[in-house]
């Protein structure tokens, strides 16, 4: 993939306590690509999106601390707030006046189709309630306000995961749109990437791992919250010395997803021949899990109690997006208010 002189951005919704099906599935990839877009002379953005959490979160206070969560755990994991910019959303005004404008540009039916006003549709009408109940205008224009966000730096790549993608499609779309409406390119039409490590961690009970299933590894839990939780992770009761494949093993799943390679072959190995027990597997499991994660933990305590040093990150980021957007605003109001 050429990322030379690219623009590659991401925007991360606050959530709650991440786990590592979080960290390995989605930041981890994330961060490392920042550091080859940096390394080749593009430009890497990663933001909170805090605005896109307000449709669901009324409680302020939570919101404020899952926002300061989110943007510590990505300092933490090794996000180069000076190679990337980092910046929360609601700093940068200039992306809800592009927001506006957007809007006269996006077909409503596009809105009607979107996965996330879809999904909370079929809810209502499951429970037998009316189709839009509860459902605000947060929610039904989520994916314009995810459009200015992209379009507002001249994006060539999102790399998103796929439930993202059908959001990713509708920016270009309303891009494509603008630009044949007035016969130029007044906005470039972004491409989504899907990730190459499509795999999902499993939870500890075999389905994804998600905290409403209580089946999840803490990213930044104590020791003993990672022993629970990887003791807890289900097993069969085979024989130790039968011979067993390790691909319809659900502790495996979870060890290749974590562990260096030596030691997955290792572990895969002692399952293929028999002999390589469920308790010594888990044993390896939680000390390489607590090996890789300790140092992460300790520097996201030291971001979460220095709270300062990251608000710091943040302000210079909101700036610097700030001058970028700029430019790419006036071009497209500009355009749009006939003022060139
Ligand atoms: N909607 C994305 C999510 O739920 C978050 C997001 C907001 C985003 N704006 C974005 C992702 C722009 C990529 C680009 O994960």
């Amino acid at each position: 993939m050429d990322l030379k002189n690219k623009v590659i951005l991401t925007g991360v919704k606050p959530t709650g306590t991440l786990h590592i099906g979080n960290y390995f599935g989605a930041i981890k990839p994330a961060i490392e690509l920042g550091h080859q877009v940096h390394a080749v002379g593009g430009t890497h953005v990663m933001f909170v999106a805090d605005y896109h959490a307000v449709n669901f979160m009324k409680d302020a206070a939570m919101l404020a601390q899952m926002t300061r969560e989110i943007a510590a755990a990505y300092l933490a994991l090794g996000l180069n707030p000076e190679q990337s910019l980092f910046y929360r959303q609601s700093d940068v005004p200039e992306l809800f006046e592009f927001t506006v404008l957007l809007n006269n540009f996006t077909p409503k039916g596009f809105m009607n189709k979107a996965h996330g006003y879809k999904a909370a549709v079929d809810k209502n009408i499951a429970k037998g309630e009316p189709q839009d109940a509860g459902i605000n205008m947060g929610l039904y224009t989520y994916p314009i306000l995810m459009a200015a966000d992209i379009l507002a730096y001249d994006t060539d790549m999102v790399p998103v995961g796929k439930d993202q993608v059908q959001h990713v499609e509708i920016a270009a779309d309303i891009a494509g749109a603008i630009n044949a409406c007035y016969g130029k390119q007044v906005l470039k039409i972004p491409q989504y990437l899907t990730q190459q490590h499509t795999e999902v961690l499993p939870g500890t009970d075999g389905r994804k791992m998600s905290k409403s299933y209580g089946n999840v590894i803490p990213l930044f839990g104590t020791d003993a919250e990672l022993k629970k939780a990887v003791m807890g992770i289900k097993t069969d009761c085979q024989d130790i010395n039968v011979p067993k494949n390790p691909d319809e093993i659900l502790l495996f799943e979870i060890v290749r997803g974590v562990l260096p390679t030596e030691q997955v072959n290792e572990i895969e190995e002692g399952l293929r021949q028999g002999g390589m027990g469920y308790g010594t597997i888990k044993k390896m499991l939680l000390a390489g899990l607590i090996e890789q994660l300790t140092p992460l933990r300790d520097r996201y305590d030291y971001y979460m109690t220095h709270y300062e040093e990251v608000e710091a990150f943040l302000d210079v980021g909101a700036t610097k997006a700030r001058s970028l957007v700029r430019p790419v605003l006036n071009r497209f109001k500009d355009t749009v208010l006939g003022r060139i």
